[in-house]
């Protein structure tokens, strides 16, 4: 490519990314807090060589086929399940994410909901400000041991492998469930895998940390939550999808669990008036798991060294559509 290649970016991303993106592409970027409305991105994607976007920013072969000269979507989370990859793989269009450097902050994360949710530190908090504390109670907003417990992971990814390693710190029994069994981690770690139904039915607390898919959609409906013990905490940082979220509002109404923690939802946002906005038993946060200052420079600039370098024919750091390589029938890639 000789002239400086057009690119989109849907969100202001963090300034380090920006400049970086800016000293290589004539970036036109949006400025809103929201994202950009369908229409402004289907009108804005057509004389783009490259796009980042985010996860809230569905890229499907609608999109793909408003922009004739994309060549690379860098996406900006390690989760792609907004991107059809797959219509990106037919088109040539490489697609980035951002792995590895978000593991951590996103583990903290798990961890401090798995802890506010049991130890309730969330109604604790309103029943102060609230002015309902009237005495020292041996009653008083009682929760549920995190130490010793048995944690129940799904998804043995790297942020999972990375909320067992915290778990050895609270002497915790971990199980786990995977696509994937991983002795070497089960060796390292001290953790034993599990069947679903018998994680399920044996874990205290159970926090999900498996990608969205086909296969992993409303991986936890009613069913799955009437195995879990009434004790039982479930926390989930993977996708809101993963859980059927009408049947988890009804067991922590009823009882039959007893809290949830949720840094994802389906919907996203969750509009007030929903079920479980009405329940004291369940933490919220609006999809906040690596938002930590340093995590989040870093994956806008590893979005921003995928969309250049895939742009420049050289080899991206993190590139989802691989087999473009093998193929070599990316619209750029000759690595
Ligand atoms: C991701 O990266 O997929 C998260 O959901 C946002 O950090």
């Amino acid at each position: 490519m000789n002239s400086r290649p057009r690119v989109y970016v849907t969100r202001a991303l963090p300034r380090k990314a920006l400049d970086r993106i800016s000293e290589e592409c004539d970036a036109v970027v949006w400025q809103g807090e929201l994202p950009p409305p369908r229409e402004e991105l289907l009108a804005r994607v057509s004389d783009m060589d490259g796009i980042v976007t985010l996860l809230t920013e569905r890229i499907d072969s609608e999109v793909m086929s408003k922009a004739p000269k994309l060549k690379v979507i860098s996406n900006c989370a390690v989760g792609y399940d907004n991107i059809d990859v797959k219509e990106a793989t037919k088109r040539g269009i490489l697609v980035g994410n951002t792995p590895g450097v978000l593991t951590e902050t996103t583990a903290d994360f798990a961890f401090a909901l798995l802890m506010t949710a049991a130890r309730r530190v969330v109604e604790a908090d309103s029943y102060v400000r609230e002015g309902k504390w009237k005495s020292w109670g041996p009653t008083t907003l009682l929760g549920q041991d995190v130490c010793g417990a048995t944690l129940g992971i799904i998804g043995l990814g790297r942020i999972g492998a990375a909320v067992a390693r915290r778990a050895r710190g609270f002497d915790m029994k971990v199980v786990y469930h995977s696509r994937h069994r991983r002795r070497d981690l089960e060796r390292e770690l001290g953790i034993k895998y599990a069947p679903l139904n018998k994680l399920l039915s044996s874990s205290d607390f159970i926090s999900i940390h498996t990608p969205l898919s086909a296969d992993t959609y409303h991986l936890i409906g009613k069913t799955q939550l009437d195995k879990m013990k009434r004790t039982s905490v479930l926390v989930n940082t993977s996708r809101g999808t993963v859980v059927d979220n009408v049947a988890l509002a009804e067991a922590l109404r009823r009882g039959t669990i007893f809290a949830a923690a949720l840094d994802v939802t389906d919907p996203e946002p969750l509009p007030p008036d929903h079920p479980l906005c009405m329940l004291d038993n369940v933490v919220l946060a609006p999809h906040i798991g690596s938002a930590s200052v340093v995590t989040r420079t870093k994956m806008g600039l590893i979005a921003a060294e995928n969309l250049i370098a895939g742009l420049k024919r050289r080899k991206m750091p993190s590139l989802v559509n691989t087999e473009l390589l093998k193929s070599n029938k990316s619209k750029t890639t000759k690595f």
